[in-house]
């Protein structure tokens, strides 16, 4: 694989938002685990029915479940040239696993980790005013990126919806989860010297700047 980076931050952070803009620029396929769950759950397959008792919850799907999704996405053509992983790794076993598919399939390596930076309060108030559309997952903010017509998505006209984890109670969860179990990632890519701290507070192309900046 020619490029692989590894966007990290809390739920809420702007990963799924900078992912969207930064794969296209870079020409990288966008994988996030957190779609890729939701497309199954819209489907009703099995693996989409049990991320959903998970998801409800705020909790993390068991962590073999998500690798062997993630492996068999990675190995689609698209990701000839790259990919931009965007919500996985999340646990410790998840970058371990990571590693070594991309050892044991001569893919290479990680190449940088950009850390999108942004305190709790922030992330309450982001995913409080979210809107996502149903085609695509183009993301929107009711304050911060509001679409031209309300509830229809600018870039494909198609519907725009609140996500169902994104209820106050879940969303603590999710950040509470983050901090035990994913957090724990930023020392990991650390001692790899391959984590770039961003400041996720900025306005939203203010931002993308600094992550092509940081990716050069
Ligand atoms: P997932 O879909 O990955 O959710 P998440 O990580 O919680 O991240 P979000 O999508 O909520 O936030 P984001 O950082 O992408 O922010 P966004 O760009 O949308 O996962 C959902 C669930 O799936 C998990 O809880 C778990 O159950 C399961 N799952 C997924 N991956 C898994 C894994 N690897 N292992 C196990 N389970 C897994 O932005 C948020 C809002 O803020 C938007 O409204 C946006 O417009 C706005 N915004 C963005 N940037 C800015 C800015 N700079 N200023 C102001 N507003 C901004």
């Amino acid at each position: 694989m020619a490029e692989l980076i590894v966007l990290l931050g809390p739920p809420g952070a702007g990963k799924g938002t900078q992912a969207k803009v930064l794969s296209e620029t870079l020409g990288l396929a966008h994988i996030s685990s957190g779609d890729l769950f939701r497309e199954n759950l819209q489907k009703k397959t099995e693996l989409g029915v049990l991320a959903k008792q998970y998801m409800d919850r705020g909790e993390l799907v068991p962590d073999d479940v998500t690798i062997s999704m993630i492996r068999e996405r990675m190995q689609r053509p698209d990701c000839a040239r790259g990919a931009m992983l965007d919500g996985f790794p999340r646990t410790v076993p998840q970058a371990e696993a990571l590693d070594a598919f991309l050892a044991d399939s001569g893919l290479g390596a990680v190449r940088k980790v950009p850390y999108i930076k942004v305190g709790e309060a922030d992330l309450v108030e982001r995913l409080g005013g979210r809107w996502t559309c149903r085609a695509n997952g183009h993301v929107f903010h009711t304050v911060f990126n509001p679409p031209q017509k309300s509830g229809v998505c600018d870039q494909d006209g198609s519907e725009l919806f609140q996500r169902d984890d994104d209820k106050e109670e879940t969303v603590k969860n999710r950040i509470n989860v983050y901090f035990q179990q994913t957090a724990p990632l930023i020392a990991y890519y650390q001692r790899m010297n391959i984590l770039v701290e961003v400041d996720g507070t900025k306005p939203i192309a203010d931002v993308t700047a600094d992550l092509l900046a940081a990716l050069k």
